[in-house]
C-alpha cells in the first residue's frame, strides 16, 4: 500500500454534512462554545436541503386553532404507528420553538397581510386529533424554504466560528476498544490530502439514500454515506424498508412539485378528468398523506386511468388558481414546470409521477440525537461520541411514513436537541481521544485497495443495475416475489463490488473515486433496505405489501435493525420495540395516550 500522511485536527465536536440538521447541530455547537468542525462533500448551501420547497411543520396557530398535540397526533397516524411516541412528542412540542429561533437567526418567511409568519396546509396535518378539516400549520418561505433555512444557518455558524471543512469526503468513523467513536478520517477532495479529526463528538447529518433508486428528487449527492460508515463500524441501520415516494415528482425528470402546490389548492386528475382522491380520502382528499396519495395514483395508473400517449402518470392542476397565488407563493414549481416538462401552469396541468423522495429509515438514534447500538436486553444502548440528525438518522420520528413538512421540523429540532445533549454529556476539560493507529490503518487500506481497484465492473455500471433492481423490485407496491427477485438480484449485483474498477488513480479531483466510495455506502443500505422489506410480512406506512396487504400491529409494529456484512453484502436482521411512552403524562398536559392509540388509518 502507498504511504499515506494524515493531516490532523482535534475538536470538541465535529460535524458531517452541512445540510439543515447539519448546520442547526453546528450552529448549537458552537453557540455553546464548544471548538466545533463542519465536514461537508459540497458546500455548505448546495447541500440538499436547499431544494426542499414547500415548508416546515409547525402548531404556530398563525391562521387558525392549533396546538403541539394535534401536530403529534397527525405524526403518530402519518407514521401508521410505527413512531417512537418520546420522539414525536418532541418533534410536536419543540417545534414552535424551533420555528421562532429560526425567525431570529433572519430567516425570510413569507408574512400574512398582519406580519405573521404565514403557513399553508400539507398532506396528512390536521385538526382536532384527525377529525375536523385540514390545518394550515406548515411555515413557508415561498416554495424555497430550505433555500431560505440553508443560507441563514450558514451564516450565523460562520459568524459563531463554527470552522468549515468544504469539499472533504468522510471516509470512515474512528471506532475506539469500547465501541466508542474517536473521530472520523476524511479526504479533501482538491488536493488529495488526507485529515484525521479526533473529536470528543462526532454527528452524522449526511442525508438520506435516495440515489439508490433511479429516479428520486433527491441531488446525486444523497448517497447514505453517514449510513455506509456506521454499517462498516459494525453498526445497525434501522427500519430501512420505509422508503417514501412523493405523489410529484415530474413525470420523466423526476423533479419535485411541491405539495404546497396541492396546500394551495392543487388537485390530481385522472385520464377521465376525475377528481380520484375524492373517493379514496373523502376528508382530506388531495392532502391525505403521502403513501396514500402515491398508492392512490398508482394503483389509478394501473386501471388503466393513467394520462398520457401511454397512460403512464397523472394530472396535476394548478391552472385555476389565481396567478397572483403561484407568483408569490409557488415561484419556483412554476419555473420548474417549465423547464422541465414544458408547461405553463397556469394554462396547462404538470404531468406528475410518484418518485422517491425519502428515507424513513437510517441510523438509529434516541430524541437527544444519541445514536443506538441496540442488544435484546438494552434496545436503548447508546454508541459513546456517536450521534445522527436528520434524515441519515431514524430517532424514530416518522416510523413508516412521513408527513410532509415533518422533515424541516425533524431537522432543526433534532439538530438543536443534539447541541442541548451534546451540552450536558461532553466533558470541557477532557483531551480528545488519543491515536487510534488500527484504525487509521483499516480506513486507509480501504481507501486504497478502492483507488487501485482494477477489476472489470465501471462503478457507473453497477450503480445503474442497483437503481433500476431498487426501483423495480422495492417501489410503491410490494409483492412476495418482486422482494425476493430484489434480494437476489441485489445480492448478485453487490456480490460485483468486489470486482469493480477505477479508472483514475490521482486523489486530487477524482470524481471516479468519489462516485466508487459511494457506490459502496448506496449498496450497503440497499441491502438493508430490499432484506428488510422482505422479512415484513405486513402492510405499513410506505411498506404496501401486496401478499400481506394489512397492518398487523401483534407481530409487527416493531423496529427493524438490519446489520450489513460489509464483505459479501449478506443482512442479518433483529428487531427492537416501538417506544410506547410519550414524555409527557396527560395529567400534566401531555396528550391522551387514548387518542394515539393504534387504529385502522383513514383520511
Ligand atoms: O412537497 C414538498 O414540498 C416536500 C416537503 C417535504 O418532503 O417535507
Amino acid at each position: 500500500m502507498a504511504a499515506y500522511e494524515l493531516i490532523d485536527h482535534e475538536f470538541d465536536v465535529v460535524v458531517v454534512g452541512a445540510g439543515g440538521a447539519g448546520l442547526r447541530a453546528t450552529l448549537g455547537m458552537a453557540e455553546q462554545g464548544f471548538n466545533t468542525a463542519c465536514i461537508t462533500k459540497v458546500f455548505p448551501t448546495r447541500s440538499h436541503t436547499v431544494a426542499a420547497q414547500g415548508g416546515i411543520a409547525a402548531s404556530l396557530q398563525n391562521m387558525g386553532p392549533d396546538s403541539w398535540q394535534w401536530h403529534m397526533y397527525d405524526t403518530v397516524k402519518g407514521s401508521d404507528w410505527l413512531g417512537d411516541n418520546d420522539a414525536m412528542e418532541y418533534l410536536a412540542r419543540e417545534a414552535p420553538a424551533a420555528i421562532y429561533e429560526l425567525e431570529h437567526y433572519g430567516v425570510p418567511f413569507s408574512r400574512t397581510q398582519d406580519g405573521k409568519i404565514y403557513q399553508r396546509p400539507f398532506g396528512g396535518h390536521m385538526t382536532e386529533f384527525g377529525d375536523g378539516p385540514p390545518v394550515q400549520r406548515t411555515c413557508a418561505a415561498a416554495d424555497r424554504t430550505g433555500h431560505a433555512i440553508l443560507h441563514t444557518l450558514y451564516g450565523q455558524s460562520v459568524k459563531n466560528d463554527a470552522q468549515f471543512f468544504i469539499e472533504y469526503f468522510a471516509l470512515d468513523l474512528i471506532m475506539g476498544p469500547n465501541g466508542e467513536c474517536q473521530g472520523v478520517i476524511a479526504w479533501k477532495l482538491d488536493d488529495g490530502t488526507l485529515h484525521r479529526f479526533r473529536a470528543k463528538m462526532v454527528v452524522l447529518a449526511t442525508g438520506g439514500y435516495g440515489r439508490s433508486y433511479f429516479s428520486a428528487t433527491s441531488a446525486h449527492t444523497c448517497t447514505g454515506d453517514g449510513n455506509g460508515m456506521v454499517a462498516r463500524a459494525g453498526l445497525p441501520l434501522q427500519d430501512m424498508e420505509f422508503v417514501q415516494f412523493h405523489p410529484t415528482g415530474i413525470y420523466g425528470a423526476g423533479v419535485l412539485i411541491t405539495e404546497g402546490a396541492r396546500g394551495e389548492g392543487g388537485y390530481l386528475t385522472n385520464s377521465e378528468g376525475e377528481r380520484f382522491m375524492e373517493r379514496y380520502a373523502p376528508n382530506a382528499k388531495d392532502l391525505a398523506s403521502r403513501d396514500v396519495v402515491s398508492r392512490c395514483m398508482t394503483l389509478e395508473i394501473r386501471e388503466g386511468r393513467g394520462v398520457g400517449p401511454k397512460k403512464d402518470h397523472i394530472y396535476l392542476h394548478l391552472d385555476h388558481l389565481d396567478p397572483k397565488v403561484l407568483h408569490e407563493r409557488l415561484p419556483g414549481i412554476t419555473e420548474s414546470a417549465k423547464i422541465f416538462a414544458g408547461v405553463d401552469l397556469t394554462r396547462e396541468p404538470i404531468p406528475v409521477l410518484p418518485t422517491v423522495h425519502y428515507n424513513m429509515g437510517g441510523i438509529p438514534a434516541n430524541y437527544h440525537g444519541e445514536v443506538l447500538n441496540p442488544t435484546a436486553n438494552d434496545p436503548n444502548r447508546i454508541v459513546p461520541g456517536l450521534m445522527a440528525v436528520g434524515e441519515a438518522a431514524c430517532a424514530s420520528v416518522h416510523g413508516a411514513n412521513r408527513l410532509g413538512s415533518n422533515s424541516l421540523t425533524d431537522l432543526v429540532v433534532f439538530g438543536r436537541a443534539a447541541a442541548i445533549r451534546a451540552g450536558k454529556v461532553i466533558d470541557r476539560a477532557a483531551p480528545v481521544p488519543g491515536i487510534n493507529q488500527a484504525e487509521d490503518a483499516k480506513i486507509l487500506t480501504r481507501l486504497d485497495r478502492l483507488r487501485n481497484a482494477n477489476g472489470s465492473q465501471p462503478t457507473a455500471k453497477l450503480r445503474d443495475e442497483m437503481q433500476r433492481t431498487m426501483q423495480a423490485d422495492a417501489a410503491v407496491f410490494r409483492t412476495d416475489a418482486s422482494l425476493k427477485n430484489g434480494v437476489a438480484a441485489m445480492s448478485e449485483i453487490y456480490s460485483r463490488l468486489a470486482d469493480i474498477k477505477v479508472s483514475d488513480r490521482s486523489l486530487i479531483w477524482n470524481s471516479d473515486l468519489v462516485e466508487t466510495l459511494e457506490l459502496e455506502n448506496l449498496m450497503a443500505c440497499a441491502m438493508a433496505t430490499v432484506v428488510s422489506a422482505e422479512a415484513r410480512h405486513e402492510s405499513r406506512g410506505a411498506h404496501a405489501h401486496e401478499d400481506f396487504p394489512n397492518r398487523d400491529d401483534v407481530e409487527w409494529r416493531k423496529h427493524t435493525l438490519a446489520s450489513v456484512d460489509i464483505e459479501t453484502g449478506a443482512v442479518e436482521l433483529s428487531y427492537r420495540p416501538v417506544i410506547t411512552d410519550p414524555l409527557t403524562p396527560y395529567d400534566q398536559g401531555g396528550i391522551d395516550l387514548k387518542k394515539i392509540a393504534p387504529k385502522a388509518r383513514v383520511y
